[in-house]
C-alpha cells in the first residue's frame, strides 16, 4: 500500500476536472441488483472501494465490464445472497446490498460493514426500517441474516435520524415492494438524489416534496444508462489545496450546488472564489480569518469536510472552532496536524484551531479516508518535506490524487 512523500509549500495553479462521487456510485452499484438487465454507469472514478463493489457484484452472480470511467453491470445471473466477512469489512457500503438483495431475492447475508472509523456507526435505522417492511432479520455481533418470505411491504417509515445510508437502504428496498412506501426525515444529500434519479431511470415510481418520499413499488425495475456525478468532498478538497498552498485552481465541473454550505464557509474565511467560464476559481484572500463552523446533515457543512476545514483553519490568523455533530470520533486528525505544527486542541466534540503562520514537514499517519486527503493537503502547504503514511484509505476515494496534485505543480511522489 502506498506512502505518499511531499514537499510542500508550491503553489497549486491550474485547472483540473473534479472525478464522479465515491458516495454516489456505490449506493447506485448496490441499486443495480434491482433490475435483471444491464445498467451502464459513466464517469465511475477508478478507487478501491469501487473495485470492491464489483467484486460482491460478481460474486452475487452480476457479470461486469468495466471501461476507464465506464461500467456496465448486467444483473441478470444473479444467484447468491450471500456476502463474505472479508468484503463486507472492507467499506462500510456493503450494508448497501441489504436493501436490494431482499427485494431482488428475498433474502441477503451479510457481515456487519467496516469502513472509516469514526466512532460508533450502527445500523439500527436500516434494520428497524426493513423489519417494518416485512423482512425477519437476525443481526449478531457479526451477522446480518435477513429474510423477506413474503416479500418486501411498503410502509410508513420516519427516521429519528436523517441517515444517509439508511435512506438508501429504504428507497431501494421500497422499490421493489408491494404497494406504496412514505419515508418521513430522510437523508437529502446530493448522492441520494442521485440514486433517485438513478431508480427513476430504471423506471422506479418516486415522488419527493412535501418533507417526505412516496415510493410506489414496482414488480420489476429496467436497465438504463446515468452518469455519476462530480465529488463535492474531492471539490473541497482541491479547494483546500489552492488556499493552503496560497495558489489558484479552477475546477471544471464543480457541483457548486451541493457545495453551498462549504463555500459560504470558505467566503467567510476570506477565499476569493469566482465563477468563471471552465467552471469555479479559488485562491486565498489577503489573509485566512478564522470561523466557528458546526457540521450538520445536508444542506449544513458535511462532516466529511471536516478534517479538510481543521487543515485549512490551521493556518488562519486567529481563533476558530469547529463542532462536528454527526460522528462521535472524527478528530484522530487533530494529532497527526499537530505532528506538522497545528494548534489545535480537542474537547469532547469540539475543536478550537488556533491558527499558525505556518504548518511545517513531519511523518504523519492517514487515519481514515478523509483525514488521509486532509493530511496530503497540510503537507502540500507545510514547509519542507513530509511523508503521509496509510494511503490505502486515500485509494478508497481519491483517484489518481498524485498525478491530479502533480499536474497542478505539487511535488509528491508515491512510495511504497
Ligand atoms: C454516509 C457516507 C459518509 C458520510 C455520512 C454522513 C457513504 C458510503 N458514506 O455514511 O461518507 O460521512 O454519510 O454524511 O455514503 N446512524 C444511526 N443508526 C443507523 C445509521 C446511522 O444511529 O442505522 C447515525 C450514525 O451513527 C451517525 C449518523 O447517523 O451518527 C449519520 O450516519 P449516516 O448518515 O448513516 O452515515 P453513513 O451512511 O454511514
Amino acid at each position: 500500500m502506498p506512502d505518499y512523500k511531499i514537499r510542500g509549500t508550491a503553489p497549486l495553479r491550474g485547472s483540473v476536472l473534479v472525478q464522479g462521487a465515491k458516495n454516489s456510485v456505490l449506493p447506485m452499484l448496490a441499486a443495480c441488483l434491482l433490475c435483471s438487465e444491464k445498467v451502464q454507469l459513466s464517469g465511475v472514478p477508478q478507487l478501491s472501494d469501487v473495485s470492491n463493489s464489483l467484486r460482491i457484484i460478481e460474486k452475487l452472480g452480476c457479470r461486469v465490464r468495466r471501461g476507464v470511467h465506464t461500467l456496465e453491470v448486467d444483473t441478470q445471473a444473479v444467484c447468491y445472497s450471500t456476502l463474505t466477512a472479508e468484503d463486507c469489512r472492507k467499506m462500510r457500503s456493503s450494508v448497501l446490498f441489504l436493501g436490494p438483495l431482499l427485494g431482488r431475492t428475498g433474502r441477503a447475508e451479510l457481515y456487519c460493514p467496516g469502513g472509516c472509523v469514526l466512532g460508533p456507526r450502527p445500523i439500527d435505522l436500516h434494520i428497524e426500517a426493513l423489519c417494518k417492511m416485512g423482512a425477519e432479520i437476525e443481526v449478531t455481533d457479526e451477522r446480518i441474516s435477513a429474510v423477506c418470505p413474503d416479500g418486501l411491504q411498503g410502509s410508513e417509515i420516519t427516521l429519528r435520524y436523517p441517515s444517509v445510508g439508511a435512506t438508501e437502504n429504504i428507497l431501494m428496498a421500497a422499490c421493489l415492494a408491494k404497494g406504496r412506501t412514505v419515508l418521513y426525515n430522510s437523508a437529502v444529500e446530493p448522492e441520494i438524489g442521485e440514486l433517485i434519479a438513478l431508480l427513476r431511470a430504471m423506471g422506479a415510481f418516486i415522488e419527493v416534496g412535501g418533507g417526505r418520499v412516496c415510493i410506489e413499488g414496482s414488480e420489476r425495475l429496467h436497465g438504463c444508462h446515468r452518469t455519476v456525478g462530480a465529488d463535492r468532498i474531492v471539490a473541497f478538497t482541491l479547494m483546500a489545496a489552492a488556499l493552503v498552498t496560497d495558489g489558484e485552481i479552477t475546477l471544471c465541473n464543480c457541483p457548486v450546488q451541493a457545495l453551498q454550505a462549504p463555500l459560504r464557509v470558505l467566503g467567510d474565511i476570506g477565499a476569493d472564489i469566482s465563477l468563471c467560464g471552465e467552471g469555479l476559481r479559488i485562491r486565498r484572500g489577503t489573509k485566512i480569518y478564522p470561523v466557528n463552523v458546526s457540521s450538520a446533515p445536508y444542506p449544513g457543512f458535511p462532516t466529511d469536510a471536516g478534517a479538510l476545514l481543521l487543515t485549512i483553519l490551521s493556518l488562519a490568523s486567529g481563533r476558530s472552532r469547529y463542532e462536528e455533530t454527526v460522528f462521535s470520533d472524527r478528530f484522530a486528525i487533530a494529532e497527526q496536524l499537530r505532528r506538522l505544527g497545528a494548534d489545535i486542541e480537542v474537547k469532547n466534540n469540539c475543536a478550537v484551531i488556533n491558527g499558525v503562520p505556518q504548518l511545517c514537514g513531519g511523518t504523519v499517519r492517514a487515519t481514515d479516508l478523509r483525514a488521509g486527503a486532509a493530511l496530503i493537503v497540510a503537507a502540500l502547504g507545510a514547509q519542507g518535506e513530509s511523508t503521509v503514511c496509510g494511503g490505502e484509505h486515500i485509494l478508497r476515494g481519491y483517484e489518481d490524487i498524485v498525478g491530479v496534485f502533480r499536474s497542478l505543480g505539487a511535488e509528491i511522489t508515491e512510495i511504497n
